[in-house]
């Protein structure tokens, strides 16, 4: 029987490439000692998981006609193990991967055999393995949503020329952001200097679970803070956070303005209950309605002094995090554009004189964000762009010193996840 931990990067994979579906962030929960191993091999399948099988393929008695995905899930973690995590000895990265083949669920009985074969040949010299494995393009790990995304993070910022450099960052586990809530800051936790209030893990440290049970503070990505620390003195009484759930930026706002009345809509009821429930429990004060943003928008009679669309996207910018991104099958683009017209369109009906609209994606797709600016400047001459950011932190040709209304973070030098905005004023 293969070990808790190897059983659920089996399991996790197959949901990937089997069901299409995404990792789910609580996946390595109650793991305990094992989540580490758990993390870092299903971390290596999913971004080595080209090179994994090409690797693999010319072994093959028949390369042209490929293996069942219980003998490519077996294969990709026994080899990862012998490649990439010398703390795992020869016979358990090959044992129990045979094992995995030869489960009726995970794996695929009749190829135990192929499996053990290859991965004992492999266990022979492991550094020639990993040696070979390195050999092989990183192109093989990008599907060409990757291609089309890298290549839309750069272009704004004239550096098309930097996509492996850029793919190498992406490559390499993230680490997390926090934002302080209340009380002193947790040992092994240090201030980012270009951003003041957001917090990084030192290295080595533990990651601080207690502290944000506690909600002392919360995981808040640096593109997340910085986007909020946009410089805006309008009085902002009423405040809308069209798209809210999980409240990350709900809690932002609150921080920022914490005499206005906040309302947060969320279209799913799970969600809207959970957002509800983390918005209690650090001590934030909002009405939340379990509603689609666009219908209610085109319904309301309210309008506010800031309202902030973090809208649903198609997530290009979060491949770090979520090295499962490549190999999802990606919701039909046009359906999501058309959402997101229709609610910053809604958005921008409901918006006080004198009020800010920040509208935000984390992709790096101008479809997602800057064709819907350009189409917001012309059916809506009311609004004007409102330069809120840092423009250090804006696209290249407008001004790279004054405050920008477009906020796109350079992925090169920019460790965040990547995010792209804008702002206009009414
Ligand atoms: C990018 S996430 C928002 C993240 C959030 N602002 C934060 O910082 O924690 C987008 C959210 O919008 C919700 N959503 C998607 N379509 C919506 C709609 N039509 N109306 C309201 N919420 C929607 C999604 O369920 C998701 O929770």
């Amino acid at each position: 029987m293969p070990t808790p931990a190897r059983i659920h990067v089996a399991h996790a994979l197959h949901e990937v490439f089997g069901e299409g579906g995404r990792v789910p962030d609580i996946w390595d929960r109650n793991l305990g000692e094992d989540a580490h191993l758990a993390q870092a091999l299903l971390g290596l399948c999913l971004r080595r998981w080209g090179r994994l099988q090409a690797w693999v393929k010319p072994k093959l008695k028949d390369p042209g006609r490929g293996v069942p995905l219980g003998t490519q899930v077996a294969l990709a973690m026994g080899l990862a193990q012998l490649a990439w995590l010398p703390g795992v000895s020869d016979h358990a990265a090959v044992n129990e991967s045979v094992t995995l083949a030869g489960d009726r669920d995970l794996g695929f009985v009749p190829h135990k055999g192929l499996v053990n074969a290859i991965l004992r040949k492999a266990a022979k010299n492991r550094q020639a393995l990993a040696a070979e494995l390195e050999a092989l393009p990183p192109s093989l790990d990008r599907s060409p949503a990757v291609e089309r995304a890298l290549k839309a993070a750069l272009a704004p910022h004239g550096a098309e020329g930097e996509l492996e450099a850029l793919w190498a960052r992406l490559q390499r586990p993230p680490r997390a952001d926090f934002r302080l809530l209340k009380g002193d800051v947790p040992d092994g936790l240090a201030p980012l200097p270009e951003l003041p209030g957001c917090l990084c893990m030192e290295e080595g440290a533990p990651f601080p679970r207690t502290w944000l049970e506690a909600a002392g503070g919360m995981v808040q990505d640096r593109s997340s803070q910085a986007l909020l620390a946009y410089r805006w003195e309008g009085p902002v009484t009423r405040i809308l956070d069209a798209c809210a759930a999980p409240g990350g930026k709900t809690t932002s706002l609150a921080l920022r303005h914490p005499d206005a009345v906040i309302t947060a809509l969320e279209v799913h009821p799970r969600r809207a209950d959970r957002l509800r429930r983390t918005l209690e429990q650090r001590g934030v004060a909002a009405r939340v309605i379990h509603a689609d943003a666009a219908e209610w928008l085109e319904r309301a009679e309210d309008s506010f002094d800031l309202i902030l669309l973090d809208a649903p996207c198609s997530g290009s910018g979060t491949l770090q995090k979520h090295p499962e991104w490549p190999w999802l099958p990606h919701e039909d683009l046009p359906r999501l554009t058309g959402l997101q017209r229709r609610l910053l369109a809604a958005a921008a009906e409901r918006l006080a004189p004198g009020g800010l609209l920040i509208y935000a994606v984390c992709s790096w797709l101008p479809e997602e964000c800057e064709t819907h600016r350009e189409w917001l400047a012309e059916a809506r001459p009311d609004l004007a762009a409102a330069p809120v950011w840092p423009g250090s932190l804006g696209v290249k040709g407008e001004s790279s010193e004054g405050p920008s209304s477009v906020f796109r973070p350079d992925p090169l030098h920019w460790e965040g996840e990547g995010f792209q905005g804008f702002a206009v004023r009414r």
